[in-house]
């Protein structure tokens, strides 16, 4: 791909800059579809205080040296969710990364800010939420669905159910998530992180009436709750922390353990063939997933899915990847033991946490309800009088492993 360099300019150089000033460049990709050209990539001098934004910087060059390159922003707070760009490559706003950031992240002294993946380019680093993210959003119904009659008066929801769906509600939805998720680069129908982080935004919150539904509905569609990987990229790339894969765990949990959803895509068998791989042998027997994952050896289903993927398990045998023995006898952890600990110590809980990253200060009283089910049962006419325990950071990063 061509570049264009605008660097030697005649612009004022680093040495002549006002105090605090320094040069950077920016190194564009351009590109206008109605053009016919190929996209191309641009270099810019910007002369700015190093705490400035890599947005302050494009607005320079957009004002000082080219009007026509597209940028879509709005509140320069990190509020809109307007300016979502890669930044040398990696998703983020631009108003929200400093260039003394960038540069630190650079690898070849140049601040490259492209457009955000997975979406089209409308022009330059503007791409077209539309087509992808809001489409998506409109997905999952990204409204409160209460139940009827209404109240004569305001619902009065417990506190704890309020915090819990805080991490979902700080989505600015500027679409970081959605342009570097994997798996909606393979699988462009994905409903994708955003949407779903949206999804338990409702079904955290006891006033929506269509927990079940919603849920059902995600995990019976092929490109829903289970067609994630969990690659963590949205986790990294959401500026807000509200950390969509987490989100789409918590709707898997509920979905399986709270409302018993079998889903046709055998999601949630997959989910329980990895748990009994690991109580029984302390790691992942591969050999054991897909028949498991498909009702067991002599299912149908298991036999069909086994000869689709004779192709994987020839060539992970040819690469020795994995060997006939190793596929008939897996090998145990040596401390069995301490697999069934972990195993009795969370099956005898009673009810299942859900923590939150947001919740921080912990209260004094710790005896509210805490599954789900019982949140969500919760009568809705009266306050909780037990708010629930918050836990610190560390206490939540321990107890959700
Ligand atoms: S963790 Fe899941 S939703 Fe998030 S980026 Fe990866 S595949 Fe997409
Ligand atoms: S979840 Fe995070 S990255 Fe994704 S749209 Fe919302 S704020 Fe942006
Ligand atoms: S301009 Fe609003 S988030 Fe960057």
């Amino acid at each position: 791909m061509s570049t264009i360099d605008h660097t030697t300019n005649g612009t004022t150089g680093a040495d002549d800059a006002p105090e605090g000033i320094e040069q950077f460049t920016l190194r564009l990709r351009r590109y206008d579809p109605e053009s016919g050209e190929a996209a191309y990539y641009e270099e810019f001098e910007i002369e700015l205080e190093p705490h400035r934004s890599v947005l302050d910087g494009i607005l320079q060059a957009k004002a000082q040296e080219d009007g026509s390159i597209g940028i879509r922003c709005s509140c320069r707070a990190a509020i809109c969710g307007s300016c979502g760009t890669r930044i040398n490559g990696q998703p983020g706003l631009a108003c929200h990364t400093h260039l003394s950031e960038a540069m630190a992240r650079s690898k070849d002294g140049k601040i490259t800010v492209e457009p955000m993946g997975n979406m089209p380019v409308i022009k330059d680093l503007i791409v077209d939420m539309d087509a992808v993210h809001w489409k998506k959003q409109a997905r999952v119904t990204p409204w409160l669905l209460p139940s009827e009659p209404l109240p004569e008066r305001e619902h009065i929801v417990p506190r704890e159910s309020m915090v819990d769906v805080t991490q979902s509600m700080a989505c600015i939805q500027c679409g970081a998530c959605v342009s570097d998720c994997l798996s909606m680069e393979i699988d462009p129908l994905f409903v994708g992180p955003a949407a779903l982080a949206k999804t338990y935004r409702f079904v955290g919150d006891p006033r929506d009436s269509r927990h079940a539904e919603r849920l059902s509905n995600l995990a019976e569609d092929p490109h829903g709750i289970y067609a994630c990987t969990h690659c963590f990229k949205c986790v990294e790339a959401c500026p807000k922390g509200v950390a969509p894969m987490n989100q789409i765990m918590r709707l898997r949990r509920i979905a399986s353990q709270d409302h018993h959803i079998v889903d046709r895509n055998n999601g949630e068998r997959h989910e329980m063939a990895i748990v009994n791989s690991v109580k029984r042998y302390g790691t992942l027997n591969e050999a054991k997933m897909v028949p498991d994952s498909y009702g067991g050896p002599l299912h149908p289903a298991a036999a069909k899915e086994l000869l689709s993927s004779l192709p994987v398990i020839t060539t992970a045998l040819l690469r020795r990847k994995v060997t006939p023995k190793s596929a008939l006898f897996h090998h145990k952890l040596p401390d069995q033991d301490q697999i069934k600990r972990i195993y009795r110590e969370v099956g005898e809980r009673e009810g299942r946490l859900e923590f939150n990253l947001y919740v921080e200060q912990p209260d004094e009283d710790d005896t509210a309800p805490t599954s789900h089910a019982e949140r969500a049962g919760a009568d809705e006419g009266s306050a909780s009088p037990t708010p629930s325990k918050g836990l610190t950071e560390a206490e939540t990063a321990q107890k959700d492993a």
